[in-house]
């Protein structure tokens, strides 16, 4: 485990185990599957442009480095856990490969079938994903394995439904790297980020949450060392903007395939 150097068809709700939810305002600490659903499908109307706008429009990089870090190759088959209205699988499709995304907001799901009516997205929970073992090329979550009630068991359901030598990439609100700039991002989150979410957010005290959800997060080595608990080998990650945002990086242990050094 080290820092990078350099660089199924259609299921109903009720089979996916996924709670319709009520628009809950808020969810708390325990990450409560149904709290957190019901949580987002509150937010869901206007995710995509809160996000641009908390996160100063640096969300669309994080995304283009998730989908650098998976290294997809032609006719790839790539699974993105926690997708939400579909804007992070958006990134991972291409012409010569395949990303289906799953939530368990059936909000968040409805708004990413109207925006993006091309992406395939299911209602599905992380922790007993309705698909093979062994089906996907590359398994990905961003910004959702922190809201998983049990992220150590979906990361080993996530190497069940990935192929020997099969890559993870986990995108994720991590720790600043500096002593100063992670007290200015503390203040940031806990202070002006609720404020911010007022004005432009639908349900402005789930970013209440999210900031109380980073904050109590595990650092980049503990995340790290969850991985390979849950059995994924040759964990790594690389920080994003400072360490706002890490990227851990690892491999499906089975038929052994070369990465290239990031
Ligand atoms: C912050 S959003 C991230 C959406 C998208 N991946 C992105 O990058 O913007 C987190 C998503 O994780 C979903 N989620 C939380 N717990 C989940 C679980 N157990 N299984 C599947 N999705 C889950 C939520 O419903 C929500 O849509």
């Amino acid at each position: 485990m080290a820092e990078w150097p350099g660089v199924s068809g259609d299921q109903t709700p009720e089979a996916a185990g996924v709670i319709p939810g009520h628009a809950g305002r808020r969810a708390g600490l325990d990450k409560q599957p149904h709290e957190v659903a019901a949580m987002f499908d509150g937010v869901a109307a206007r995710y995509d442009r809160t996000n641009t706008v908390i996160s100063f429009g640096r969300d669309r990089a994080w995304r283009r480095a998730t989908c650098r870090a998976l290294e997809l190759r032609p006719g790839a088959r790539v699974l993105d856990v926690g997708a939400g209205t579909g804007v992070s699988t958006a990134e991972f499709a291409g012409a010569d490969r395949v990303a289906v995304g799953v939530d368990i907001s059936l909000g968040m799901l409805a708004a990413g079938r109207r925006r993006r009516p091309h992406v395939p997205l299911l209602a599905a929970d992380a922790l007993t994903l309705p698909f093979a073992d062994a089906t996907f090329d590359a398994v990905t979550i961003s910004f959702a394995l922190r809201n998983v009630v049990d992220p150590v068991a979906a990361l080993r359901e996530f190497a069940r439904v990935a192929r020997p030598g099969g890559r993870l990439v986990v995108c994720e609100f991590s720790h600043p790297t500096s002593r100063l700039f992670r007290t200015v991002y503390l203040s940031y989150l806990m202070r002006s980020l609720p404020a911010v979410a007022r004005r432009v957010a639908s349900n402005a005290d789930a970013y209440v949450y999210l900031a109380e959800s980073i904050r109590a997060w595990p650092d980049q080595t503990g995340l790290a060392g969850w991985m390979t608990d849950a059995g994924w080998a040759d964990v790594a990650w690389r920080n994003l903007t400072g360490g706002v945002v890490a990227l851990h990086r690892a491999t499906r242990p089975g038929d052994v395939e070369t990465t290239t050094p990031f």
